[in-house]
């Protein structure tokens, strides 16, 4: 069947589609609505009960496919390689499982799990599924006071983490890290459960400390709890437009029947297949297509710690996908970026059969022609860029093999993924013709698998994201539709920059900064960088009585405070002392003028602006 005949057999009866997808998940009782609506929201699979970790795991055991991998481990970090079946995965799932609900976690509960690139996480994230407890992975390279804004708004009950994680030219303290936030933090969880690497033992000191080897009885075991389809599986904390980020809610059911169809229908996966992203289990990537998709499917899913490059060479992708068979790899551009510019002409890559190889998938920011037409001179393959967010879940846009691969244009992100009506509205929410920029939008409801609540704020989600445009979800991104239905993604309508594929922000550094005594305000923009795509840079403006103090000390002090609250994730490492900031008449800092001034992009002088001389001043630092 042609893309075409099946986004318009989706959109002909999307209720029909979706039952028909439904069939491939294992449920408990069946649902009772395909689609139930009240007020703004929507609920997928109303009232249908299941339980993600069983239709992740169990059910392939028990249809004899257990000796099968489900995870292969690889950590050039540790020189460690692990293949993990289904029977076992399974096992030490259920153990862990029973583990927590003797200490009294169960359905509802909420766990934060603060761990690295190994087994034990996914161990983790799937032993709450099975009691239904909602799990919420923070990702490592956040500091201490950004775990403890995420505990102080999840409110675990336990917390997992390990001793340590690991970077190429450093250990990092995840033990420390951890009591730091706790000791920041007004909520305590009943106990923590510290999983001892061999890079580095902890010190269980602190009160309710529990070591995992010793907490977890291996002989134990738990039966999946039943889960009504529209509870939260898991929270995920994005970048919000304020300094408190955003916790995203996914329920279990849309969630199971939107990723299973997914490793089809995008990423032309069966389930005697490798599939790779090679993401990290603290984006929603890593959620979606390290952990549950593959595990959905029954495939089996890479699991790397490690980078693309230094980890120790360029060719470690490469080496990847040949070592395990992959047949889909995933990845963001700017991993493309570093390998690019380390092996320019695949020296490494040429080490590696690749014949495996199908496909390469990219997301998370936008893709640069070069990067993908280099990919794709080396690799013969071809190069998919996807459309995806935080709140989906899934991709919105792409290309989908499955159907035959329609032309890839370089800059545009493909056409919508069936599930998805995207389109392109103006700021008065008139729909625009093909070719013309403006706000892309989702007309409502959004496929099954996105989030429609933001934990312990629902009137969030419906001010962030539907209250802008009647009938539509508001991504925040920027872009045009061609008259093919291509959709490209340009820039985000907010102050969210994309660094590294990861999503910054602006905001909230400019919050942290305002917190240095010596600064009396700033604008933080992006600028764009080789290699990561965007880099935050802070203008900053010191108080009166500031003036005369040594600049180099200010500016060092304000990147070690961005590192230490935020956490080096961030790449924050510049700032510029200026006298004044442009801005409106009514006060409000022009950002995005500052931000083309310094990108060297063209700009239009705002009509409104206070003092045109300010824009000379941008003009002339020097970065
Ligand atoms: N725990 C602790 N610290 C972490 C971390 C983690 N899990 N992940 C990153 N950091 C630290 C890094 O050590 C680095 O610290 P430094 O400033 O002391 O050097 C800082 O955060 C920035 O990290 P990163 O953005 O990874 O930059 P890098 O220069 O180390 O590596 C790339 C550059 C391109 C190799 C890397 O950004 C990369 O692999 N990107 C892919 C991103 C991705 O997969 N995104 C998922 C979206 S699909
Ligand atoms: P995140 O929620 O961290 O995955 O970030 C989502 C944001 O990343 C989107 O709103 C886009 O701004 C950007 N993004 C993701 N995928 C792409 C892509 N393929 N092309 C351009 N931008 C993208």
């Amino acid at each position: 069947m042609s893309y075409d005949k099946y986004y318009s057999e989706w959109i002909k009866n999307p209720l029909l589609f979706w039952d028909k997808k439904a069939k491939d998940i294992s449920w408990i009782e069946t649902y009772k609505e395909t689609l139930y609506k009240s007020n703004n929201f929507y609920e997928w699979f109303h009232q249908g009960k299941l339980n993600t970790c069983y239709n992740c795991l169990d059910r392939h055991v028990e249809n004899g496919k257990g000796e099968k991998v489900a995870i292969f481990y690889d950590s050039p970090l540790t020189n460690t390689k692990k293949k993990i079946t289904y029977n076992n995965l399974l096992k030490k799932v259920s153990s862990l499982a029973a583990s927590l609900n003797n200490l009294g976690v169960k359905k509802g509960d909420t766990v934060i799990l603060y761990m690295p690139m190994i087994p034990e996480v996914i161990i983790s994230m799937l032993a709450c599924a099975r009691i239904g407890a909602i799990h919420s992975v923070v990702f490592g390279g956040f500091a201490a006071e950004e775990l403890a804004s995420r505990i102080s708004d999840v409110l675990p009950k336990i917390i997992i983490s390990a001793s340590c994680g690991l970077e190429p030219k450093r250990i990092i303290n995840y033990k420390e890290i951890l009591d730091k936030a706790l000791s920041l933090s007004s909520h305590k969880p009943l106990k923590q459960i510290i999983y001892q690497r061999n890079q580095k033992f902890s010190e269980l000191n602190m009160e309710n400390d529990l070591s995992w080897h010793e907490f977890i009885d291996s002989s134990s075991s738990m039966k999946c709890v039943p889960v009504d389809s529209n509870e939260p599986l898991y929270i995920l904390h994005t970048s919000g437009t304020t300094g408190i980020p955003k916790g995203i809610v996914r329920t279990n059911g849309g969630h199971a029947v939107a990723l299973l169809n997914s490793m089809k229908m995008t990423y032309d996966i069966s389930e005697d297949e490798v599939f790779w992203a090679a993401s990290d289990v603290g984006w929603v990537v890593g959620h979606s297509y390290i952990v549950y998709a593959p595990l959905l499917l029954g495939c089996s899913t890479v699991l790397y710690e490690g980078k693309p490059v230094g980890t120790p060479d360029a060719g470690q992708f490469w080496r990847v996908i040949s070592e395990y068979k992959v047949k889909t790899m995933f990845t963001a551009p700017t991993a493309i970026r570093a390998i690019k510019k380390e092996d320019a002409d695949g020296r490494e890559l040429k080490k590696y059969d690749l014949s495996n190889l199908k496909y390469i998938f990219l997301a998370g920011e936008r893709a640069d022609p070069e990067s993908i037409k280099w990919t794709m001179e080396m690799t013969k393959k071809p190069v998919i860029d996807h459309w995806w967010q935080t709140e989906t879940g899934w991709s919105i846009a792409g290309n989908f093999p499955q159907f035959g691969l329609f032309e890839i244009i370089l800059g545009s992100t493909g056409k919508a993924a069936p599930g998805f009506q995207v389109k392109v509205l103006n700021d008065e929410g008139i729909e625009l013709a093909p070719e013309n920029m403006g706000n892309l939008a989702i007309k409502l409801p959004l496929p099954p698998g996105c989030s429609s609540a933001i934990w312990n704020d629902r009137d969030r989600f419906y001010e962030a994201y539907l209250k802008k445009f009647d009938g539509y979800y508001y991504t925040s991104d920027a872009g045009i539709i061609d008259k093919n239905g291509y959709i490209s993604v340009m820039s985000r309508t907010d102050d969210i920059i994309n660094c590294a594929g990861h999503r910054l922000s602006t905001g909230s550094i400019e919050e942290i900064l305002t917190q240095h005594k010596d600064i009396a305000e700033c604008a933080v923009v992006g600028i764009n960088n080789e290699l990561k795509g965007q880099v935050p840079i802070g203008l900053i403006v010191l108080n009166n009585s500031s003036i005369n103090l040594e600049e180099k000390k200010v500016v060092k002090e304000t990147i070690n405070l961005v590192r230490e609250k935020l956490g080096p994730v961030a790449s924050y490492k510049k700032s510029l002392i200026v006298d004044n900031l442009p801005k409106t008449r009514s006060g409000k800092i022009l950002r995005s003028t500052i931000s083309k001034i310094l990108n060297k992009e063209d700009y239009k002088v705002p009509a409104t602006i206070e003092d045109i001389n300010t824009l000379d001043l941008i003009k002339s630092l020097k970065l």
